[in-house]
């Protein structure tokens, strides 16, 4: 059994509407495959809300992203315990387009997963470097730093468990370009995850528990070899997600 996780990031492409029509067009198809393997969309929040609201239970929906606050006075933002009153499961954080079009920083990257974490949604954060750090050869360092949004994320919590958390890897230069990274990059940088991840931490007895992915640019073409990358467990898929019978191949192939 494909024990993968296919995971969509419709990102902004489809109106609410739309998502919403996908969900209902193929709805026995998405059953069908969530029987089998891990699937798991990622709307706009209206998406989701329109999703649940036509009494859709039987798929599994993340948001892309969610307030670092629990409540109070923060114009236009949506906390996890929101997402989880509505029955979603995940939360993408730190996607580096919200990194870089609205300044997202590691401090509000580990607010945001102890805020879902709290809310007993499970964080998908994302993690890459530039083309620039691959060719000075600073992906390990620079990816390394973005993973300890993890350590301090956990001394937010109080709770002695294993936390679980899926990490994407997804290099800034495969993101809806078409150019995937060197399947042995991908490789060392889903074992260097492995390795700089608090699977078992720090004073409190607090840990995670890591579900890697890889992202950037899948598509029905080149997921077959990526499947066999050792270290990914599944994809966090963007444009390729949004058209149903790719994103089934995907899934399939
Ligand atoms: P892409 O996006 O599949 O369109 O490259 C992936 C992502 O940004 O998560």
């Amino acid at each position: 059994m494909d024990l993968r996780w296919y995971v969509a990031n419709w990102k902004m492409y489809l109106s609410s509407i739309e998502e919403e029509a996908f969900v209902s067009e193929n709805r026995q198809d998405l059953i069908r495959l969530a029987d089998e393997k891990n699937i798991v969309l990622c709307p706009s929040y209206l998406g989701i809300g329109l999703i649940r609201g036509k009494g859709e239970k039987n798929i599994s929906l993340g948001a892309q992203d969610c307030s670092e606050e629990d409540k109070g006075a923060h114009t236009g933002q949506i906390s996890a315990e929101s997402l989880s009153d509505i029955a979603v499961d995940f939360v993408i954080v730190g996607h580096s387009e919200r990194r870089q079009k609205y300044f997202e920083t590691d401090e509000i990257i580990s607010k945001k997963i102890a805020a879902a974490w709290k809310a007993e949604l499970t964080p998908i954060l994302c993690v890459g470097e530039s083309k620039e750090q691959f060719d000075k050869q600073e992906s390990f360092s620079y990816v390394t730093e973005q993973l300890t949004v993890l350590d301090l994320a956990l001394t937010m919590m109080q709770e002695e468990k294993r936390y679980p958390c899926f990490v994407a890897y997804e290099p800034l230069f495969s993101i809806g370009t078409g150019v995937v990274a060197p399947h042995d990059h991908i490789k060392l940088m889903l074992a260097l995850i492995d390795e700089k991840t608090p699977h078992s931490s720090m004073a409190k007895g607090l840990s995670c528990s890591i579900t890697k992915l890889y992202g950037g640019s899948v598509n029905a073409s080149n997921s077959g070899k990526l499947k066999k990358i050792p270290g990914v467990e599944g994809f966090l898929i963007g444009k390729s997600s949004i058209n149903f019978a790719e994103f089934k191949k995907i899934i399939d192939t």
